[in-house]
């Protein structure tokens, strides 16, 4: 059996992509290997993080072009890579229904909130401001609506009473980082079990 490749798409900062690679080095996401880290932004940090652990990593900008345009080549690179699945881990860009089409239920993404509650941008500053008590993290099959795709699984974080939005997201992305890996090596073992044996 080969190992199953592993794409990641960042946009910044790249933690949940550095959790993921963590736990593919410690077999904790096993019979894997990361095969490209792509970002949409020349600048991410996360870049250079990646390249650190010796990643390849690819930028492909937008260049002013059209969504559907860009993610075409986002998708070329990400299947000259024969890539299995697709983790989006701080990607900051709508995908294409076609860039989906191509990689339907191979593609993951982690939010920041208790998905419905609080899609887009800036949750834990929604949930903040909401009242709510608790608010805490999702994993979930990306389609082609925001946010909106299967739930795999959430993590509940509570909301102090003297929160602050850096405070919060923090203890936020600390659960991240532990359920992102544990859910991409459940359905990388489905995965495993249907198709990646040679
Ligand atoms: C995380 O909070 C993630 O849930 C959201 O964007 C943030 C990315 O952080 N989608 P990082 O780039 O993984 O550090």
């Amino acid at each position: 059996m080969r190992r199953a490749r592993l794409g990641i798409l960042i946009s910044g900062r790249g933690s949940n992509m550095l959790a993921l690679a963590d736990a593919v080095r410690e077999a904790r996401i096993p019979n894997t290997e990361i095969a490209i880290v792509i970002s949409d932004q020349a600048d991410a940090a996360g870049l250079v993080k990646a390249q650190e652990r010796g990643i390849e990593t690819l930028v492909i900008a937008r260049r002013g072009r059209q969504r559907a345009e860009h993610d075409r080549e986002i998708v070329a690179a990400l299947s000259a890579k024969n890539v299995d699945l697709i983790c989006l881990a701080g990607y900051m860009r709508l995908l294409s229904p076609e860039f989906i089409a191509a990689y339907r239920d191979r593609i993951l993404n982690i939010h920041p909130s208790l998905l419905p509650a609080f899609p887009g941008l800036d949750a834990q500053k929604q949930a903040l401001e909401s009242g709510a008590e608790f608010t805490g993290c999702t994993v979930h099959f990306v389609d082609e609506t925001l946010d909106g795709g299967s739930i795999i699984r959430q993590q509940i974080v509570d909301i102090h009473p003297d929160d602050s939005v850096d405070l919060l997201s923090e203890r936020i992305l600390i659960e991240e980082h532990r359920i992102y890996p544990e859910v991409v090596s459940l359905v990388l073992e489905s995965i495993v079990g249907t198709s990646i044996d040679e």
